[in-house]
């Protein structure tokens, strides 16, 4: 047996925290002790990580992440090796990312080639969530299979999009009704995509080529609208689980917070650049600038109170998740393809190395908890997707760690802390009263003293369960 103890921290769960020590037997968490116990149990680690001052939670897991996505004539510049271990600098020990099958692609040929993209590459542990973006027949006789043998417990739709990877009302229900068999999840990118269509070639017309064009071309009621859309087929398709990703606006919280005041099984995430960043002072920074910050759902203006909501939803547990929606471009020779013409800016922001230091600096705002924290960034999205084994620090769980920092300080920008695939930062200048310290994947120490010490490889594909968020 290869023991290791991370000694003298304050284990915080879900739940609560406490002085302990926990034993790690190899991948897996053996035990929490008091502290000192494990000495006077014969105890000998092989290593010792001193925790002392410390938090110790669960590793970070993200459960929405685009590495080497092909979106509008480009591919999102982090691959797995680089996004992954960009993630592990920032404590997350797991990513779900996602498989695309689009109308008339074969979905098992989808999800054997993404598999060939991911395998040997990631430097964390990683699973699929499958997007259906031509849902036909053989696409929902495949979701069964998914689900059954190929650990994918998850399928994401698109409300947005016409003509790549939008579904109508009809493809949704019936997907959803495939899910609601299975007991599988529904993931909803809730925009109203044919109105945005209408209202972005209206803008362009005018002249109205700026970045934030993009986001006044798709108002919070047209997410608003689509949420609601979705939370109705899900009901009529038997109260199939919907997760609706990416929330960014006050209108459409309102829809889901309704839902589950109806008792319906409706569930959504939000992201740090809903919770940080605004139209104002982002988007709409002078000259092409704002392309930086170009994503869908939009970012929301400054002058609504979108942020507050969003803080409040999670505080409430009306957004159980925070995710990334990681999916970084360059400004050189990839946003750039939006000179001109803001549709043509590849949608997406980069983000999965800072969410557990973004989101820890709301408990030092005192928008959440340190608990809250742990449960929204680990351990729900764990059981929202059925990763059984991550999330938790608890006897049998895998040995996924973040040793914590609350007294050192980190810089976010290009020239201070940033491991990602990307040629700006989009939190630059953002400033944490915190750092990451000390992270193990499975037991193994992968960041250390400011040292990224793991491995591409070492990742490896897990097999996701059935939510038991419902359970
Ligand atoms: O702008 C975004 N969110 N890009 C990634 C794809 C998606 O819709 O999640
Ligand atoms: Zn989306
Ligand atoms: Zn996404």
């Amino acid at each position: 047996m290869s023991f290791t103890l991370v000694s003298g921290g304050t284990v915080v769960s879900a739940v609560g925290r406490r002085l302990a020590d926990v034993l790690i037997d190899g991948e897996t968490i053996a035990a929490i002790l008091e502290p000192g116990r494990a000495a006077a149990l014969g105890v000998v680690p092989e290593r010792t990580i001193d925790a002392a001052g410390k938090y110790v939670v669960p590793g970070g897991v993200d459960v929405h992440t685009h590495m080497a996505l092909e979106v509008g004539g480009t591919v999102s510049s982090d691959d797995f090796e680089s996004g992954t271990t960009a993630a592990a600098w920032g404590g997350v020990t797991t990513i779900v990312d996602f498989v695309t099958q689009t109308q008339g692609r074969d979905v098992r040929d989808t999800l054997a080639a993404r598999h060939a993209e991911a395998a040997g590459e990631c430097a964390i542990d990683y699973g699929f969530h499958q997007v259906l973006g031509g849902v036909d027949g053989a696409a929902l006789e495949a979701m069964d299979h998914l689900v059954e043998h190929e650990g994918i417990t998850s399928f994401k739709m698109f409300m947005a999009y016409p003509g790549v990877v939008y579904s109508d009302d009809g493809q949704i229900l019936q997907a959803m009704q495939r899910a609601s068999r299975s007991g599988a999840m529904v993931m909803m990118h809730a925009e109203n995509g044919i109105a945005i269509d209408a209202l972005v070639a209206q803008s362009l017309a005018r002249g109205e080529t700026d970045p934030m064009y993009h986001s006044l071309t798709r108002p919070p009621e047209l997410e608003a609208e689509a949420t609601y859309r979705a939370i109705q087929l899900s009901k009529v398709a038997g109260d199939v689980p919907l997760y609706i990703v990416h929330m960014s606006a006050s209108e459409a919280l309102e829809q889901v917070a309704a839902a589950q005041h109806a008792g319906l099984n409706v569930f959504a995430e939000t992201c740090p650049q809903y919770l940080f960043l605004s139209l104002e002072e982002q988007l709409m920074q002078s000259g092409f600038e704002g392309s930086k910050w170009v994503c869908s759902t939009p970012l929301r203006s400054q002058h609504d109170h979108h942020q507050s909501d969003l803080w409040r939803g999670l505080r409430m547990n009306e957004l159980a998740v925070v995710s990334t929606d990681h999916c970084p471009f360059c400004m050189k020779d990839q946003k750039e393809l939006g000179m001109g013409d803001f549709s043509a800016i590849p949608n997406g922001i980069g983000g999965v190395e800072h969410r557990m230091e973004l989101i820890y600096q709301g408990v030092v705002a005192g928008e959440i908890t340190l608990e809250r924290w742990v449960e929204t960034c680990s351990t729900t999205p764990a059981r929202m997707f059925g990763l059984d084994t991550k999330g938790v620090i608890e006897p049998g769980a895998d040995a996924d760690i973040l040793v914590w920092d609350p007294n050192a300080k980190t810089k976010i920008g290009v020239n201070d802390k940033h491991h990602m695939n990307m040629d700006y930062s989009a939190y630059e200048g953002f400033e944490i009263d915190g750092a990451v310290d000390t992270v193990l994947s499975r037991g193994t120490v992968v960041v250390e003293n400011n040292t990224f010490t793991g491995r591409k490889g070492h990742g490896k594909y897990i097999k996701r369960g059935l939510s038991t968020y419902l359970h």
